[in-house]
């Protein structure tokens, strides 16, 4: 089965957690584009959503969907986003769409993150995947030394040539050759060098429940 198509399931599927009144947080990226597709053709009843990037803001906005600021509201219900990898624990790598800090936001205000993917998406340890990291520019040159340090290699992210810029007006790095075998001590030192606007290690912030995307159909893995 395509890719596509176990998006579109895994994104039907999280209907399922959106109840009537309440306050979704929506992430960001292809599979959660299929998502918002999905709410605006139920005419979901839940009270608004709370989005993490300019571009979902703008698809939920267009399907007839109320944005909230997530600084003027409370505690969300339920945080539904895609992921780069999970592994076998909820953890995640995050960013591939640029999104990771408002992401980690939404998701650190929501009591439930319901991450939808296709089985691609499943590994056994996270960092095949270029890890996101959104960076403040004039720290760039020394977190690439940090991560060569550590037998990795930052490459700064480009479009047409130019560096790419996020939502919150920063750079980011993504870094090959990692291999994260403790997501959260990688994501708690990560954090702390000067400059680390957010690192896209997902493990404070790890996943409550996948949605998995297989050729079977939906597997539901909760992560306790
Ligand atoms: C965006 C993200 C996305 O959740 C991640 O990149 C997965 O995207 P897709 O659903 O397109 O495969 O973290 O910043």
């Amino acid at each position: 089965m395509m890719q596509d198509a176990l998006k579109a399931m895994v994104a039907r599927a999280a209907l399922a957690y959106v109840n009537p009144g309440e306050l979704i947080g929506v992430g960001t990226g292809s599979t959660v584009d299929k998502f918002i597709d999905a709410l605006g053709l139920i005419g979901a009843e839940m009270a608004g959503a709370v989005s993490s990037s300019n571009a979902s803001s703008a698809r939920l906005t267009a399907r007839g969907i109320r944005v909230f600021d997530c600084a003027d509201v409370g505690e969300i219900a339920v945080y539904i986003d895609g992921a780069d990898e999970i592994d076998a624990n909820g953890c995640m790598i995050k960013g591939g769409g640029g999104a990771l800090t408002r992401e980690k936001i939404v998701a650190a205000q929501s009591r439930q993150f319901i991450c939808i993917a296709d089985e691609s998406k499943k590994v056994e340890v996270l960092g095949h995947f270029p890890l996101p990291v959104e960076i403040i520019p004039m720290a760039r040159g020394r977190i690439m030394r940090q991560f060569a340090e550590m037998g990795a290699r930052a490459q700064l992210r480009c479009v047409d040539g130019v560096p790419y810029v996020t939502d919150n007006g920063q750079h980011i790095l993504d870094v090959h050759g990692l291999h994260i075998t403790n997501p959260l001590a990688f994501e708690e030192d990560v954090s702390q060098w000067p400059g680390v606007v957010c690192v896209g290690v997902f493990a404070r912030q790890r996943a409550s429940c996948c949605l998995l995307g297989t050729p079977g159909g939906v597997r539901t893995l909760n992560f306790a």
